[in-house]
């Protein structure tokens, strides 16, 4: 079974919980973080475990055949967990040809520079594809949910991109026989979550008493999932996924973005010792989202069942987990706001 491990994204959300979960639950593994440290990569996110003896960063593009094969050779890699990516939909409406180019092109060149450096010896080796349940599309709000089954049916760039890389790894493992795996998550929030998303966001703004913006009438649906319970979810299925197959992670957590921001200001009112209703007058409706999907909803039965996954917390438990950790890490938000986390990198890992 894989040892040498290429983790690629490791440096932002749920790629540095992902890092941070191997090296506390495998210190028998070396862990090669690959990451071209973009704007949402932040090294100050792992700071806790960068001076570990089996952790490896090299700062690279998963787009970069050359560097991808030279890291593969050196760290002898024999897994692959794939999470970097392009990941926010605001921004592949802005700008839709960087998700083509990271998160199609940039997969199409790793799974072919893996492919050449395993060279068809497949055996102990496995190549993870962190997916979103986006490449399902839209639902209605009738309480279907997403099943491994259900149509692909993409509505952004973002999701758009990420199915055609879910289609890519699936084409390496039908033609060439390359030991694949895809999940495919709901979505996530906890500590260390860019200010960009929704939940962040609103945590920021309600600490600075700046405007909450809700998109539309806030009533679009999303079904979270705490970081920490994904990062499980993705060492078991790593492990004992099987090859070919498609695993959904979610956690039954479904909530409108209105109620959803409603509890952030009802907790944070409290936290912050401001009289009740404080933050929720700072909710503000915004234009709509272009094409915003209506519902996202999981059904998490088949890794329940085949391979035993519960998330641990709760929507409100995970939440509290997040304001106070948010609360307790000003300084974090601090840097990301300013700018400041960009030049972590620089200073504690460039030599030349
Ligand atoms: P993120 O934006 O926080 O982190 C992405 C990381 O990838 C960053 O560190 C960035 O520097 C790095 N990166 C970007 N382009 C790169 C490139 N060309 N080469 C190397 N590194 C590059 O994203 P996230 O929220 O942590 O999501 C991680 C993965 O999980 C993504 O593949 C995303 O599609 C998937 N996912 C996310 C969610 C969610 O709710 N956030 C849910 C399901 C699946
Ligand atoms: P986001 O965190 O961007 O995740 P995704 O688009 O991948 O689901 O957004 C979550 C939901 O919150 C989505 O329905 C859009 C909405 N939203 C707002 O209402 N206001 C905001 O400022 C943001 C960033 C998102």
């Amino acid at each position: 079974m894989s040892r040498n491990i290429l983790i690629t994204g490791g440096a932002g959300f749920i790629g540095s919980h992902v890092v941070r979960h191997f090296l506390r639950n495998r210190p028998d593994y070396t862990i090669l973080n690959l990451d071209l440290l973009t704007y949402a990569g932040n090294l100050e996110n792992l700071k806790d475990v960068e001076n570990q003896a089996n952790y490896f960063f090299e700062k690279g593009d998963i787009g970069d055949a050359q560097k991808v094969k030279e890291i593969l050779e050196k760290y002898q890699i024999d897994g692959i967990i794939h999470l970097a990516a392009e990941s926010h939909v605001d921004r592949s409406i802005s700008d839709p040809l960087v998700f083509v180019r990271t998160n199609l092109l940039g997969t199409a060149n790793l799974l072919q520079c893996v492919k050449a450096y395993w060279k068809n010896d497949f055996k102990g080796k496995r190549f993870y594809h962190i997916s979103t349940d986006e490449v399902y599309g839209s639902l209605e709000m009738d309480g279907s949910l997403f099943t491994e089954k259900t149509p692909y049916d993409p509505r952004s760039p973002y999701s758009a991109s990420k199915a055609g890389s879910d289609h890519l790894v699936r084409a390496f493992y039908h033609t060439y026989g390359m030991p694949c795996v895809i999940s495919n998550c709901s979505n996530n929030y906890g500590p260390n979550h860019f200010p960009e998303k929704l939940i962040p966001l609103i945590i920021h703004n309600i600490l600075q008493q700046k405007p909450l913006p809700v998109y539309g009438a806030g009533a679009n649906v999303r079904d979270w999932l705490y970081v920490t319970d994904h990062a499980r979810a993705i060492e078991l299925i790593f492990h004992e996924g099987v090859d070919g197959e498609t695993y959904n992670i979610g956690g039954h957590n479904e909530i409108t973005n209105l109620q959803l921001v409603e509890k952030i200001c009802d907790l944070m009112d409290v936290k912050l010792r401001r009289p009740q209703g404080t933050n929720k007058a700072l909710i503000t409706f915004v234009k709509d989202r272009a094409g915003h999907d209506l519902r996202y909803a999981i059904d998490a039965s088949k890794i329940e069942t085949e391979l035993g996954w519960r998330p641990e917390y709760t929507l409100d438990q995970g939440l509290e987990l997040t304001i106070d950790w948010y609360l307790q890490n000003e300084n974090w938000l601090q840097h990301v706001t300013s700018g400041a986390y960009q030049s972590y990198y620089e200073t504690q890992y460039k030599t030349d």
